[in-house]
This record gives structure tokens, sequence and C-alpha cells, in this order.
């Protein structure tokens, strides 16, 4: 079956799946601490991810990352790994990934990668656990770390994201990088985006990774590396650890020319773009028949409405989110 490549003439490889837009967490840049979420019966069953998935993998699709909210809370989550798993082992999906925030990591890292999982994103913001619970409202620091040590035995390779932000985590950076070091994770800075009501300003917290990343330069030795994942973070290599840094500036423009990526949403909504507001609705022609005709021509539609590149502006206090919809319906 044929490739999805789109106006531009770029070919999407990678699905970003949020199986659910719940959390267990409140992160302040990322939710309010009292969100609505979907009605539960508004989501697509694992059947019928596991479904879209594969027709994903069948248009080339060969990356899947499930994301949320946070994946691992969403109920029988596994056995959707599980069946994507099935693909990794039958080699038509190089890989099977996941952002998590890695509080369920101590029960589920083993069957992780049992299921075909090697990597995994774990979110983690500060090393400090009264500065972690003030920044995830709910969250337990040892429980993340008990995550961790189970995922590091059960052999997945981790990388660290941390949002940088202004007067919370700048002064722990040093830190945070000789800790990824000695743990053996890699570890990505990511810029504050503008999605979703909050209940602060983000623009009191944006701190410019360009900021960032001179300061670090002050006190590490970055070696460019030619590392490419056709995302929008610019990889280094700290010399005195060994260890991977990288800096995703997704308000800047210039990795939209290589964005191989969509997203799709519990409810079925399938973006183009993690920086626009619009959608195609796979939820319908999944339903529609249990052939996937008209779920290729839907996705074929979608690709050929995939922007160029997004629109968004955080540097004006007060400014309403570019986008409405928050990080967690479309996963980062
Ligand atoms: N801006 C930047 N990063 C965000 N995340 C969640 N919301 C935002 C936001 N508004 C991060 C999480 C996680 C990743 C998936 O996205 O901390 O690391
Ligand atoms: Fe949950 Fe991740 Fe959002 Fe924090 S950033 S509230 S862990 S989805």
């Amino acid at each position: 079956m044929s490739k999805l490549i789109d106006p531009f003439g770029r070919t999407v490889s990678y699905l970003r799946v949020s199986v659910t837009d719940r959390c267990n967490y409140r992160c302040t840049y990322c939710m309010s601490e009292n969100m609505t979420f979907l009605p539960k019966s508004d989501l697509l069953t694992l059947e019928e991810l596991d479904r879209l998935c594969s027709a994903f993998i069948r248009r080339g699709v060969d990356k899947i990352r499930l994301t949320g909210g946070e994946p691992l809370v969403r109920r029988n989550v596994m056995s959707l790994f599980r069946s994507l798993g099935a693909h990794v082992k039958k080699g038509d999906l190089r890989e099977l990934t996941l952002t998590t925030n890695g509080s369920q990591l101590a029960k589920y890292a083993h069957e992780l990668a049992d299921c075909g999982v090697k990597r995994i994103n774990v979110s983690l913001d500060s090393l400090d656990a009264k500065k972690f619970e003030s920044i995830t409202r709910w969250g337990k620091l040892a429980d993340v770390l008990n995550g961790l040590a189970a995922a590091k035995d059960a052999g997945l390779e981790v990388k660290i994201n941390a949002v940088a932000l202004k007067d919370f985590n700048e002064n722990e950076v040093d830190e945070i990088i000789a800790w990824c070091g000695k743990e053996g994770f890699d570890l990505t800075f990511i810029e504050t985006m503008p999605m979703g009501e909050i209940d602060e300003d983000r623009t009191d917290r944006y701190l410019p990774l360009s900021i960032l990343k001179e300061k670090i330069r002050s006190k590490w030795d970055l070696k460019a590396t030619s590392y490419q994942t056709g995302g929008p973070a610019d990889y280094f290599t700290v010399q005195e650890t060994g260890k991977r840094i990288g800096f995703i500036t997704p308000l800047t423009h210039n990795f939209c020319e290589s964005c191989n990526r969509v997203r799709l949403t519990c409810t079925g909504k399938l973006y183009m773009c993690l920086g626009q507001d619009d959608w195609k609705d796979l939820l319908a022609p999944l339903r529609m028949s249990e052939s996937d005709e008209a779920l290729m021509s839907a996705i074929d539609e979608a690709i050929s409405r995939k922007p160029k590149g997004h629109d968004f502006i955080i540097d004006r206090p007060g400014a309403a989110p570019a986008v409405s919809r928050h990080m967690s319906v479309t996963g980062g």
C-alpha cells in the first residue's frame, strides 16, 4: 500500500497516539487543577486504537509512540502494547515507545520490555522532592525514581524530558545533567508551549532555551551530534558524561520542514500539526464498516491537509493559548 506523503513532500512515518487525556498528575504548565476530562464513553476502545494503528502501519508508519495524558493510567493499556508489540516482532514496526510520567513504571517496566518497547521518555522536571510535588501538584518523586530503577532493570533505554521553567528548575540544570550522566539517561529540555488554559500565565515561567543552552555551555562541553529524530530537538553529546542532551524549541519554525509525524487522539481525531487546530475525524470512517476502505481514504485526505508549519507565539503576556487544546489531548 502506498506511503503517506504530504503536499510538501514529507513522508509521514511516525504516529503519536494519545490513549487517554487523563493523568494522575496535574503539572502546572500542562493542566489546571480542576480539569474536565472526556467522558469515558467517548473514547475509542483499545481494539479500535489497535485497528487504527495497524492501518497506519500498513501505510508505512514505522514508529508509534503512545502518550497521554498518562498512557499507563488507561485501564488495560498493556493489551494495546501487547498487540502493537506483535508488529515489532514481525518486523513491520521499527519502534514502539511511550512518553510517561514514570509513576507507574515500577509496575509495568518489565512487561513493556517484554512487549518489544526498547526506549521510553520519562517526564521529570526536578530532582528535589518538594519542588517535584509543587510542579506536579499530586506527584511523589520517590514513585518516579522507583519506576526509573525498574526501567533500568528491565533494560529499557531512558530519555528524561524536563520542561525548562524560569525560577523553578533553572538553577538545577547542572545537577540534572550530572544525575542523568550517572544513571545513563539521555536528557531533553523542552520550552513551554502555549497549549490549553492553565491556572497561571505561562509567560511568567517562559525560559528561552537559547539562554539555558548558553548557561549549560559555560559549564559543560557540548559536542554537536548528527543525531536526528525528525523532531524539533537539537542534540549534543555532553563530553563529561557521554550522554546526549537535546533542546526542544517548538516555538521556532526550523524543524517543520523535516516533520514526519501526525497525532491521533483517544477520540479518533487526527491532528496533522501540534501547533494548529485543524483535525480530521477518523472515528466515523473507522466505525462505518469492517473494511478499512473509508478509513484509508480519510487518512489520505488528512495527510493532504498537513500544513507547512505552525503558528505558536508565547511572548505576548496574557495572550490566549495559541492552540486551545491541552497537550494532554494530543501528547507532546
Ligand atoms: N509545554 C511544554 N511541554 C509540555 N508538556 C506538557 N505540557 C506542556 C507545555 N504546555 C510536556 C510534559 C512531557 C511532554 C510530553 O510534554 O512535561 O514531558
Ligand atoms: Fe500529566 Fe504529563 Fe501533563 Fe504532568 S505534563 S500533568 S505528568 S500529562
